[in-house]
């Protein structure tokens, strides 16, 4: 089950969609000598909030400054299916060339029309014909890492499927933030049932599924998940992490209560409580 926090409250941001979308992506070559030195400096520059929040409201501004400073173009979808992250026409305005992923045939018969689609396995066998190696220059995720079953292997795959200098952002939920530890503790039948009461979307047939998740890996600790980063080969990783959450909207006293726990949390950089992480990863030049 995978709870999916989106919120009402509009947080602040630094950078609009509009900003980042105004010029299309720049060659690579001009905007690497541009390029900040670490993935950590970009995201100084994008001042993301400790709520989670800014990580829903800004997962595609993010992608599209990383792929205007990097110059990145050729980009792959991990797990978009039904829902990518632009329409081709979208992505084709801003300079990109979208490659819809998913491990599943069925959700890329809804991905919208006019998309480029590849149906692999993330964390499978790269060996199929199809599978571009080093073919990608930007790999994203939103709400998939959750749902492997071998997260390393998944790593080391997108380190395969990069072009060098290409970059990876993962956006998924972590524990042991209660919500999600709660989740991941119950059987799935009891968890789904809960998510289908709160969340009728969700229930089977409904434009929003749920998928049974894992959280292999799913973790905010930049402690825990850089050694197992560099093992899959990236050397400049950046872990942005995230408090909070919008389940309890709509519970008085439960919202307040867990707000101020979440808030004092970030506050301290307690890692093992964050809600939700970006993992951001660059592939060496060679
Ligand atoms: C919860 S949905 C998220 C869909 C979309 N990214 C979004 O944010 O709305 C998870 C998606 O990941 C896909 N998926 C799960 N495991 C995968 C894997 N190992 N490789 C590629 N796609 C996978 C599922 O089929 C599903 O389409």
């Amino acid at each position: 089950m995978v709870f999916r926090g989106r919120g009402g409250q509009q947080a602040e941001t630094t950078m609009s969609l509009a900003t980042v979308t105004a010029n299309p992506v720049r060659p690579a070559m001009r905007a690497a000598a541009q390029s900040p030195a670490t993935i950590a400096a970009l995201f100084d520059g994008l001042a993301p909030d400790w709520h989670s929040q800014w990580a829903w409201d800004n997962y595609e501004s993010t992608i599209l400054a990383l792929a205007q400073h990097y110059g990145l173009r050729r980009v792959c979808e991990i797990g978009g299916g039904r829902d990518p992250l632009f329409s081709a026409e979208q992505a084709h305005r801003r300079g990109l060339e979208l490659t819809v992923n998913d491990i599943d045939a069925g959700e890329l018969a809804l991905t919208p029309a006019g998309l480029k689609t590849a149906c692999f396995d993330i964390a499978g066998d790269l060996s199929e014909p199809d599978i571009a190696r080093g073919g990608y220059d930007l790999m994203v995720s939103r709400m998939v890492f959750e749902h492997v079953g071998d997260v390393e292997r998944a790593w080391t795959n997108i380190h395969a499927l990069l072009a060098p200098g290409g970059v990876a952002l993962a956006f998924f939920p972590t524990l042991w933030a209660p919500v999600f530890a709660l989740n991941h503790i119950l059987p799935e039948k009891a968890s789904r049932a809960i998510v289908h009461a709160l969340f009728p979307a969700r229930r089977d047939g409904g434009g929003d599924p749920k998928f049974p998740a894992h959280y292999d890996w799913c973790r905010g600790s930049r402690a825990t998940l850089t050694p197992m980063l560099t093992r899959a080969g990236f050397s400049d990783v950046h872990i942005q992490r995230f408090w909070g959450h919008g389940y309890f909207d709509r519970m008085p006293g439960l919202k307040q209560a867990d707000h101020a726990f979440n808030a004092l949390a970030a506050k301290i950089g307690w890692d093992f409580v964050t809600t939700y992480a970006y993992v951001v990863v660059r592939k060496d030049r060679g």
